[in-house]
């Protein structure tokens, strides 16, 4: 009963992930999939400071520099940040599901040492050039915040024509850029993976968002599944 149900109890299970990957591996694609399925929040490091750099607050005001130039944020900018965000009651009731954080040694110390523990870390894999040519043809539609593949992912048919007209590339999806934020990527991963040793699981992210969805499914799955029984 209980191993035939979980997938139903998964949606109450308080699940906390971090997925890490390569810039445009798709982890967002695949977080929009985890945060319906599994009710946990998601909070998108990238996506906050591009609200705050909109916004024109001091931190986007600052943030807009580095991000601009593809490179990461201080963590004085950052850290604060998210740990109000973690600490707050719908975190804490639905689980958080971290996309772009932690990106350094430091950030992951920080949540070590914050006792920010995940359930599992899941880290998409890519070769760069897989990454070059998703950034290159990623469109971000403004009025909607969806995010498209001019070739793998593009709008449906009936609206196609319409969001074509208004979609927008990000001022950090530029050849030369995508060069410093993989760079940056490359020198931090070991950093980071250090802190989560045996919560890691490795997905290709290099397939079509199907099968990398059912990657992360199962992965995911199977983590639901073991906190329930350590419940019962
Ligand atoms: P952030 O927004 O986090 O950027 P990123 O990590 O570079 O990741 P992306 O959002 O570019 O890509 P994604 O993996 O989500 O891919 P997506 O799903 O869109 O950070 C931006 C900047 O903010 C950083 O450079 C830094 O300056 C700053 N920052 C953020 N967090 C920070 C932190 N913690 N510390 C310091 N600084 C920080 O997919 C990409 C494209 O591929 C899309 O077009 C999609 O349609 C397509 N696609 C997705 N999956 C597939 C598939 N399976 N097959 C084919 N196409 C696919």
């Amino acid at each position: 009963m209980l191993i035939s149900s979980f997938i139903f109890y998964a949606h109450f299970v308080a699940l906390k992930v971090i997925i890490i990957g390569p810039p445009a591996v798709g982890k967002g694609t695949q977080c929009e999939h985890i945060k319906q399925h599994y009710g946990v929040v998601h909070l998108s490091t990238g996506e906050m400071l591009r609200q705050a750099v909109q916004e024109q607050t001091e931190i986007g005001i600052t943030a807009r520099k580095y991000m601009d130039n593809g490179l990461l944020v201080p963590d004085s900018l950052i850290l604060d940040m998210v740990n109000a965000r973690i600490m707050s009651s719908d975190c804490k009731d639905n689980g958080w599901l971290l996309d772009g954080f932690p990106r350094s040694a430091a950030q992951a110390e920080f949540m070590v040492k914050h006792n920010i523990l995940p359930d599992i870390v899941i880290l998409l894999l890519a070769p760069d050039e897989v990454v070059v040519e998703r950034i290159s043809g990623r469109r971000t539609d403004p009025a909607t915040g969806n995010v498209y593949h001019v070739t793998y992912q593009p709008p449906p048919i009936d609206i196609a024509e319409e969001v074509k007209k208004r979609w927008v590339q990000r001022s950090d999806d530029t050849e030369e850029k995508i060069k410093v934020r993989l760079a940056q990527y490359h020198a931090n991963l070991q950093g980071i993976l250090q802190h989560f040793k045996g919560m890691k699981v490795s997905i290709k992210g290099d397939e079509a968002k199907e099968i990398v969805t059912a990657e992360v499914t199962r992965a995911l799955d199977e983590v639901c599944k073991s906190i329930l029984y350590q419940t019962v």
